[in-house]
């Protein structure tokens, strides 16, 4: 299909093929290690050295931090992937040893059916939804077992995602970590603002991690814009990523205790080990830095927390 003639809903769908397009190419690559997802998506065309070093960071950055989490958790804890696409999160935690009591993911239909096929279709990844000797449940869009749950809702209407979160049996008072990978910016920000005030309301411990653009009001910014509007998509929350402190801001407006955003030259810098920086820098020359430095800039990593339990979420900050 054309991306010029796909309506603003197929674009952001669209979106998942671009992301996992570019995870998995960096993966063959050997930027960093997954075996599930050329199992969910075929290798693809060469991307920069710029993309691949810009998804290397944004994989390793976030998953460093939900490493953290799982461990102060002592894995008492559980994990919403909201808009997950092909994410393959919840096999690469098995794989470490990081097992959590429930892992949730979420986005439009059109996108779990497909990755609910795979899964069903190839043992690898099924194997890792047995660990509890709980049955599998399937449907065309969704696949239910003890710990693993794939759903399908429209984030930007709270009574889906109320009731899909109620139908994988979510405890309210277990430490929850939301994720949102490349999400927020699709939606208009009351629909954002809405869904985090969701979180706040009925999790009483939680951690959010958010990845996405930052600094978009400059040059950098109205390319990036106007390339994605030509694809048909418009960064509908695009308001919510005009600096790290409109980042920050958008969690205590919604019922928050904190909040702390990083741009991606920071998570690059601080986040990664320098001995993994200088084994991925090895992989491939990169001409000059000035773009990566620029894209790393228009990029962030936000947490935030609703602690009421004290265990000193705002300890897994990112610095
Ligand atoms: C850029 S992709 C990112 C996928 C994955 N988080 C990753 O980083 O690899 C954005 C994802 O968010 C999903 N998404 C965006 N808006 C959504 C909404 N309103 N409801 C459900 N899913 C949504 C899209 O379908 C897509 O899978």
């Amino acid at each position: 299909m054309d991306k010029h003639n796909l309506d603003g809903d197929e674009a952001v769908r669209s979106t998942n093929d671009d992301a996992s397009h570019c995870k998995r190419f960096a993966v063959q690559l050997g930027y960093w290690t997954d075996p599930y997802l050329p199992l969910l998506v075929r290798s693809t065309e060469r991307k920069t050295p710029e993309i691949n070093r810009g998804y290397f960071a944004r994989v390793i950055g976030i998953t460093n931090i939900i490493e953290k989490f799982i461990k102060a958790m002592e894995g008492n804890c559980q994990i919403v992937n909201f808009g997950a696409g092909f994410d393959t999160l919840y096999w690469k935690l098995l794989d470490a040893g990081l097992s959590v009591k429930k892992f949730v993911e979420i986005d439009f239909a059109n996108v779990t059916s497909r990755k609910c096929h795979y899964i069903r279709n190839n043992d690898k990844l099924i194997r890792g939804l047995h660990s509890d000797d709980e049955e599998i449940r399937y449907s065309t869009s969704e696949l239910h077992s003890g710990v693993y749950h794939l759903a399908a809702a429209d984030l930007r209407k709270l009574s889906e995602v109320e009731s899909k979160l109620a139908e994988c049996s979510m405890e309210y008072n277990v430490p929850t970590l939301f994720l949102f990978e490349c999400v927020l910016v699709y939606m208009p920000i009351q629909f954002s603002h809405a869904l985090l005030q969701l979180i706040a309301d009925k999790f009483s411990t939680t951690f959010c991690i958010n990845y996405e653009q930052v600094n978009m009001t400059d040059r950098f910014g109205d390319v990036m814009l106007s390339n994605l509007r030509s694809r048909g998509c418009s960064l509908a929350g695009v308001e919510a990523c005009a600096s790290l402190k409109s980042q920050e801001d958008r969690f205590i407006l919604n019922g928050w205790d904190g909040a702390r955003a990083l741009e991606m030259n920071q998570v690059y810098h601080s986040l990664i080990s320098p001995v993994e920086i200088q084994r991925i820098e090895k992989i491939e020359f990169l001409d000059e830095k000035e773009l990566l430095d620029q894209l790393f800039h228009h990029y962030c990593i936000c947490v935030a927390w609703k602690d009421s339990l004290d265990l000193k979420l705002n300890l897994l900050t990112i610095d």
